[in-house]
């Protein structure tokens, strides 16, 4: 039998009152979001103020979509780098603002473009399926660009004859091994806050909330993975936190997105996943971003994503082939 937990879990209950309304710099945001015609994108793990602004809130998935499809003259991407330069990937002739530029990602930090183009030229022929959490200049390798919601359908589609090299999380490209029975080659990368959750905390947790399922980012390591009810992106989060009849649920992933699923599901419980030290775990790349930032980007119109002519078009083909795949 585990031990009980030594801090309190973090848990955001059912919301009954009215959301807080708008504070000063929020209304700020919106004034000149509306000045500079910007269409403001979140992820799902910035703070709640900042989701609350935004035009769109979602997963990686989701958010490039979002970018393929804006009509707007600046795109402000409240997330972290990679996924600016996929907002610019597919938008050359828009701005692209990121309120700053050290929010990177040691996912993407874990593959260096030399070493894959390394790896490429010792393995000719292997075919490249690239998680969207690596920089342009990997994605410029890359034959295809997959998130966390559509891996499995994308990995599914590579030519069954062809070796695949799968960079650069190899917990996401374990898990698809598994789902898609396909033999992956895994570059050795993974989110340094998502493997932080641990078995033995989340069982803490589960003593005291035992009628509630537990739902993983596919990130985790695999041990989490399998005792988790559920594996899938943060949007897919929402679904299933709304489809599934229990009152409380256990969401091991960034915290952020707590605040997301209470927004759309505010008569439901959710409690964040442990770590050994921590009841909940926050990306420290996704809370550089601030309201403060936020105003100053569309203020200043910078910080801006900039990315060499040369690569961006290399890149763009394997997200193409992505949000093809992934529509279908
Ligand atoms: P999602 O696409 O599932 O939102 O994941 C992005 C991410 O960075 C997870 O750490
Ligand atoms: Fe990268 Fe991990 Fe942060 Fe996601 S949570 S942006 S994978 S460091």
């Amino acid at each position: 039998m585990p031990e009980a937990l030594d801090y309190e879990p973090f848990v955001l209950a059912p919301r009954r009152e009215e959301p807080a309304p708008l504070s000063l710099i929020q209304e700020e945001i919106l004034e000149l979001k509306r000045r500079r015609h910007a269409v403001i994108l979140a992820h799902n793990y910035q703070i709640e103020p900042i989701q609350r602004v935004a035009d769109h809130v979602g997963d990686s998935l989701g958010l490039s979509y979002q970018a393929a499809a804006t009509k707007a003259d600046v795109i402000l991407f409240c997330g972290v780098h990679f996924m600016a330069e996929t907002a610019k990937i597919v938008n050359p002739g828009r701005l692209v603002l990121l309120p700053d530029l050290e929010a990177g990602c040691s996912l993407a930090d874990s593959c260096p473009a030399e070493q894959l183009a390394a790896y490429k030229a010792s393995h000719p022929g292997v075919y490249v399926v690239a998680y969207i959490n690596c920089s342009a200049a990997v994605k410029a390798l890359s034959d295809v660009i997959c998130t966390s919601g559509n891996a499995v359908k994308i990995v599914r589609r590579v030519p069954p004859d062809r070796e695949i090299l799968f960079v650069p999380d190899r917990n996401l490209g374990q898990w698809v091994a598994k789902q898609t029975g396909r033999r992956l080659q895994l570059w050795p990368g993974s989110c340094y806050a998502h493997v932080l959750f641990t078995v033995e905390a989340i069982e803490k947790v589960r003593m005291q909330f035992p009628d509630a399922p537990v739902v993983a980012h596919p990130e985790c390591v695999e041990a989490v993975r399998d005792l988790a009810d559920e594996v899938c992106s943060t949007e897919l989060m929402v679904k299933f936190a709304r489809e599934h009849p229990a009152r409380r649920i256990i969401v091991v992933t960034e915290s952020g997105m707590l605040h997301r699923l209470r927004r759309e599901i505010p008569d439901k419980t959710f409690i964040a996943g442990p770590t050994d030290t921590c009841a909940c775990n926050d990306c420290r790349y996704m809370k550089m971003n601030t309201l403060e930032k936020v105003r100053d980007a569309l203020l200043n119109l910078a910080p801006a994503i900039e990315i060499p002519e040369e690569i961006r078009q290399r890149a763009f083909v394997p997200i193409k082939r992505m949000l093809e795949w992934s529509k279908v």
